[in-house]
């Protein structure tokens, strides 16, 4: 039977995944350089791919938590970072399991657009979930209006009508993105109420 876990490991063990970059997301790295989030403890990247992201934030000084779904994006992960980087990576499901830990931070970047639509109630608990009191939600969304994904697409309505009956919103902006989704992404500063 073909589960969610099969379908993305398929893509990576085939090399079909156009959403590696080679890089940390842009806007990721200009929201780490500001270092507007004081307390530097521990984030979570849910559906991390191979790293880029999670990299990014143990060099900012975090202490960096993988998850994926996908057995082979988890090995690529652990394969791209070097010894002694404070990033570390889990193989597990983001909206079923139970948190191993709790976080605070998660940061978000192309999971929220990757599950399916029918999912998004469930993420939104999860975000809770895995998060401490008071933790804080950083996600950069793609904002388009695609529904044949994934990528899903999804509208800043949208997302505020599901995240603020929990969350504070403390910001959000268009950031630097990579060139095929200039304009097309925006950054969301959210805090656990
Ligand atoms: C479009 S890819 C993006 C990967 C990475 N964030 C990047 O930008 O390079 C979506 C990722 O989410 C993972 N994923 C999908 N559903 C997940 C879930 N329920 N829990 C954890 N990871 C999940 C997939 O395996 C895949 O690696």
């Amino acid at each position: 039977m073909e589960t969610p876990q099969n379908a993305w490991d398929d893509r990576y063990r085939a090399g079909d995944t156009p959403w590696e970059k080679g890089e940390a997301s842009p806007g990721l790295i200009d929201f780490l350089r500001e270092g507007s989030i004081p307390n530097k403890g521990r984030v979570l990247i849910p559906g991390c791919g191979t790293g880029h992201d999670v990299r990014a934030w143990a060099e900012a000084g975090w202490e960096a938590v993988g998850l994926d779904i996908a057995p082979s994006a988890v090995k690529l992960a652990q394969e791209r970072t070097p010894s002694g980087t404070r990033a570390t990576y889990r193989l597990g499901d983001f909206l079923a399991d139970e948190p191993f830990a709790k976080f605070d931070c998660i940061f978000e970047h192309t999971c929220f657009c990757a599950i399916d639509p029918s999912q998004r109630d469930a993420y939104v608990t999860a975000t809770r979930k895995w998060l401490k009191p008071g933790g804080w939600y950083v996600a950069v969304n793609y904002l388009i209006p695609d529904t044949d994904g994934p990528p899903f697409g999804t509208t800043r309505e949208e997302l505020v009508k599901r995240f603020s009956p929990y969350f504070t919103l403390i910001r959000d902006f268009v950031p630097r993105s990579y060139p095929n989704r200039t304009g097309l992404e925006r950054l969301f500063v959210w805090q656990l109420a």
